[in-house]
């Protein structure tokens, strides 16, 4: 039986910080709102020069030197993003440029903020098939990009970044032991980025005036989406998984809003000490949360070799996602 490994993760996150209290100077908004609607306390903003590739390949670095492997020692590189730098060629070509190398797959996933989790199925595809031994697995997104800085209701939401999670094929079982992924097109326009595609085309016809690049949401309805889909995905890949809530370690689930976040715990009934919470310090990194708050995790000691963790994702599609692993 071919299964996967974890064997090391990266982060990388933009110097610069936006806080609440800079977010009130530029629109109608207070810290304190913010916080207690939130839990968002600031977030990074990418530098005008750091595209998603440059982030993304930065947290790749970190993820292969803790490996203790070389660029070229990746045969699959998989980027979930929703802010690529280009329409193509894909982020995944990018940041297979800038580690030099010239030979493997590299492709982008597209699942909004839980584009991790679908990469993350998609990797095993390929590992525990044979058609890659390893893979690099990176969720980076630059949401700020694509924010309305005079709509309050969604600016002090976002932040960009990236994460790295390093893979490789093992003989006997997995340590990825349950994915669970959904999806439903029909409520989408709740949360959309209208303009810059082939529907509103920037550019033409006065198009970006009337349909902007920038994310529109329906924050109640999202809200409400999020919470029930992240605690039923999450639970099914328990059950597949053969475990309970109390078997893990650690959940981390999407970070996008501290209450969401509680709502989720106080569902599966963990004790906040095994919820990861990293909201606060980086808003919404959509694809990169969950991997950026891996790595903090396993880089603070929070987790060990062995533990039990399981990531959970929602998302514009909408999609949503979870996964059970053990580190
Ligand atoms: N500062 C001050 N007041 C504000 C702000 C702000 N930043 N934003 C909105 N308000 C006001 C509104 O105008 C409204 O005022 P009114 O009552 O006078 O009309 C009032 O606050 C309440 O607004 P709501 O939108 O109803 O506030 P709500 O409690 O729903 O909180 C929020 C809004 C934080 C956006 C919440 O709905 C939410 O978190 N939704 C989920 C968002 C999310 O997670 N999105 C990402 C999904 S993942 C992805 O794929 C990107």
């Amino acid at each position: 039986m071919t299964g996967l490994k974890f064997l090391a993760t990266g982060a990388a996150l933009p110097a610069r910080v936006l806080t609440n209290a800079e977010l009130s100077r530029m629109v109608d908004t207070n810290d304190e709102w913010i916080t207690d609607r939130t839990g968002i306390k600031e977030r990074r903003i990418a530098a005008p020069d750091q595209a998603t590739s440059d982030l993304s390949t930065q947290a790749a670095k970190i993820a292969i030197e803790r490996a203790g492997l070389t660029p070229a020692d990746i045969d699959l590189i998989v980027v979930a993003t929703c802010t690529p730098d280009h329409l193509f060629p894909s982020v995944a070509c990018l940041v297979q440029k800038n580690l030099g190398l010239r030979r493997g797959t590299a492709f982008d996933v597209s699942a909004a903020c839980s584009g991790f989790l679908f990469g993350l199925a998609t990797v095993k595809g390929f590992l525990e098939s044979g058609m890659a031994r390893r893979a690099l697995l990176i969720g980076a997104d630059t949401l700020t990009r694509f924010t309305d800085w005079t709509d309050r209701g969604t600016c002090v939401l976002f932040g960009d970044g990236a994460g790295a999670l390093v893979m490789e094929t093992v003989e006997g079982p997995s340590h990825l032991l349950s994915v669970h992924l959904g999806s439903d097109g029909t409520p989408g326009d709740i949360l959309t980025i209208p303009g810059g595609g082939s529907r509103h085309p920037l550019g033409t016809n006065g198009s970006a005036k009337e349909f902007p690049p920038h994310i529109k949401m329906e924050g109640r309805e999202v809200f409400k989406h999020a919470v029930n889909r992240m605690i039923e995905a999450g639970l099914a890949a328990l059950t597949q998984a053969g475990l309970k809530p109390r078997d893990l370690k650690l959940l981390i689930p999407h970070q996008a809003n501290m209450r969401i976040i509680d709502a989720v715990a106080k569902r599966v009934d963990l004790p906040n000490d095994r919820v990861f919470r990293n909201v606060q310090k980086y808003g919404n990194m959509s694809s990169a949360t969950t991997i950026v708050a891996l790595d903090e995790a396993v880089s603070t000691g929070q987790l060990q070799r062995g533990d039990l963790v399981e990531l959970i994702a929602f998302g514009a599609g909408l999609t949503w996602g979870a996964a059970v692993l053990r580190w």
